[in-house]
């Protein structure tokens, strides 16, 4: 994953240095492991890089000018050797006149590295794939940097977006897309390239978005997309219509707990902009026409992590809405194994960043075998949503915290939106159900700012618990979907070793692990599942295990089996995951708080997986 940032200026009244550093600090989501940035300062490259945050950057070169107007930065997650100084980017070439920074991963960086040794007698200081495409653009440079990077692309296989910059080109930075986001920022005698939009939205609202295969060159007067064959292409400025402010913390302590708090908002946009006046539901950026609808024999849902949580509910929910099957695979699997997909299949991608490269190759694949493409995402613009044929916004806003919380519910909603459509147009749904469910979701906003009023409750629980060192995670239904994501909400930023699994399957073996003051935190909010939820609770009980149950406001009995208990605002059952899953938000929050985890940025993770 990684993040990346170039500026060229022609006033000395900014400093290179501190506008890379700033954007930076807003990348560190995809990679907080090492943090570097070269700068040209009279035609010599200056690197300074450091193991750790960008924080220990900055302590690094605080008592240093620096001052330029030209220069590449970088801020790292660890894929070919550990986090440290030394492969930490920039790389250079072996006298130190060219550098790169590298987002991705170069997958014959072996061969090429040996090549380089054999045939050039170079020696390479890191571990690194990256270092190879410093040499490689070293060796072909002759004066015209374009061109050095145009000759090193051809030998390199893997997905990347780099940055370089070399000593003797004070003006320019050349910058290369394949399979990894990069994006060109136009501003006032000043040109930028970063990994993303919030990168540069301190100075610019005018963005190009470079496509695969494209290189772009930067000078401070001018911006020039080239495409595969070397020729200079045009492309339409996106404006970005959100603020910085929407990417600030605003007073809380954490970006997770600001998003959390965000989720009635991005529920009832994401809603409300595709409700019309007479009730019925428009899906924007979705051309499908009762005749594609008609014709589908099968859903796919592929995606990662959380996104994946979402669709395991959206399994449930489309096919219970619109009776078709729905298949549901994580992308990483999807793509090798040869599954059944054809034109009658509509594939559903579900990714907030739109970036993630395992859903992406998954969504080619896909397209490849002839399926219709409808992704699910949050970044406007992002790759995801770009190869799509149809694309749904969720409408959360910019998810900061590498523990996605806001994107889930958010995606939740989607799925049923997408449901009740396909629903209605197969004529499924008759006219009483489609009402009530509707106006069901249109009370969730409000229902879920009731529920987070009882966050001082559910931080007082987490003082209780956090000690404890597993947890399981057990529900049944669509409950079960949600356990798996409370489940990893838990473990990603506590580190508690946590599981989740069908209720109904403990039994099956699990159970062996329950013993006296096993933690389990059970979901019970399907009326027609709730008997039998009781029945795993008292199972687990029976063992020794402590039980926080998650129930309806009008399902007390629960309390008689559970330890404790956190209501839910009653809701009908097939909507319940958009409220059940934030008590989990919640309490994964706090328990990780006392136990003084780093919340936003926990540890070995990125938010945006933009490698294999
Ligand atoms: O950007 P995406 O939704 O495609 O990301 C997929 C996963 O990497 C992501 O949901 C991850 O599991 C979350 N950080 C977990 O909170």
């Amino acid at each position: 994953m990684c993040g990346i940032v170039g500026y060229v200026g022609n006033s000395a009244a900014r400093d290179a240095k501190d506008i890379i550093i700033d954007g930076l600090k807003k990348l560190e989501y995809r990679g907080y492991d090492s943090a570097g940035i070269a700068l040209n300062i009279d035609g010599e490259l200056q690197i300074r890089k450091h193991v750790g945050r960008i924080a220990n950057l900055e302590n690094l070169i605080a008592g240093e000018t620096l001052a330029s107007r030209i220069g590449i930065g970088h801020t790292r997650w660890a894929t070919h050797g550990a986090p440290s100084d030394v492969n930490s980017h920039p790389h250079c070439n072996s006298n130190e006149t060219i550098a790169v920074v590298h987002n991705g991963i170069i997958e014959n960086y072996v061969e090429i590295k040996e090549w380089l040794a054999k045939e050039y007698g170079i020696t390479f200081k890191s571990e690194t794939d990256t270092e190879v495409i410093a040499h490689l653009i070293g060796i072909y440079y002759d004066g015209d940097l374009q061109d050095a990077v145009y000759k090193a692309v051809e030998k390199m296989r893997g997905a990347y977006a780099i940055g370089v910059v070399a000593a003797a080109e004070p003006d320019k930075i050349v910058a290369v897309r394949k399979d990894a986001p990069l994006i060109a920022g136009l501003g006032e005698d000043c040109n930028f390239i970063a990994s993303d939009i919030p990168a540069l939205l301190k100075h610019v609202r005018k963005i190009y978005l470079i496509e695969n295969n494209e290189t772009v060159v930067i000078k401070s007067d001018s911006v020039k997309i080239y495409n595969a064959e070397r020729k200079e292409i045009k492309r339409d400025v996106f404006h970005v219509t959100w603020d910085a402010e929407s990417a600030e913390k605003e007073g809380y302590e954490h970006f997770m707990l600001k998003e959390i708090h965000e989720q009635p908002k991005g529920l009832y946009e994401t809603l409300t902009r595709r409700i019309e006046e007479d009730g019925s539901i428009k899906l924007d950026g979705i051309n499908l026409s009762k005749e594609d609808i008609e014709n589908f024999d099968k859903v796919f849902i592929v995606a990662c992590g959380t996104a994946y949580h979402a669709g395991l509910v959206g399994k449930f929910v489309i096919e219970n809405l619109a009776k078709i099957p729905v298949e549901i695979d994580v992308a990483s699997e999807f793509r090798y194994r040869d599954p059944f997909v054809n034109e009658r299949t509509l594939f559903i991608a579900i990714s907030q960043s739109g970036e993630t490269l395992d859903t992406l190759a998954a969504l080619r694949e896909a397209k490849r075998k002839g399926a219709r493409i409808l992704s699910v995402v949050n970044v406007v613009g992002s790759s995801v949503a770009r190869e799509s044929d149809d694309v749904f916004y969720t409408w959360a806003g910019p998810e900061i915290a590498v523990a996605s919380t806001k994107a889930y519910t958010t995606q939740l909603m989607c799925m049923y939106l997408i449901g009740l459509y396909m629903g209605r147009t197969r004529g499924i749904l008759d006219e009483e159900r489609y009402t009530n469910y509707l106006k069901e979701l249109k009370e969730i906003p409000d229902k879920l700012k009731e529920l987070l009023k009882k966050e001082n409750e559910i931080h007082d629980l987490a003082k209780e618990i956090y000690k404890k060192e597993q947890v399981f995670f057990i529900g049944r239904g669509s409950d079960a979907g949600v356990s798996y994501e409370g489940s990893l909400k838990l473990k990603e930023i506590s580190y508690i070793n946590s599981f989740a699994i069908a209720a109904g399957e403990l039994k099956h073996g699990t159970i062996a692990l329950i013993e006296k003051d096993t933690l389990v935190i059970a979901l019970a909010t399907q009326e027609k599942l709730y008997e039998k939820m009781l029945s795993n609770i008292q199972e687990v009980k029976a063992r020794g295990a402590y039980v926080i149950g998650i129930a309806k406001e009008n399902n007390t009995e629960i309390e008689k089996q559970a330890d404790r208990v956190i209501y839910i605002p009653n809701c009908i059952d097939e909507i319940s995951p958009l409220l059940s899953v934030v008590p989990l938000q919640i309490l994964a929050y706090y328990i990780a708080r006392e136990r003084g985890c780093d919340i936003d940025k926990p540890k070995n993770l990125a938010k945006s997986v933009t490698v294999e």
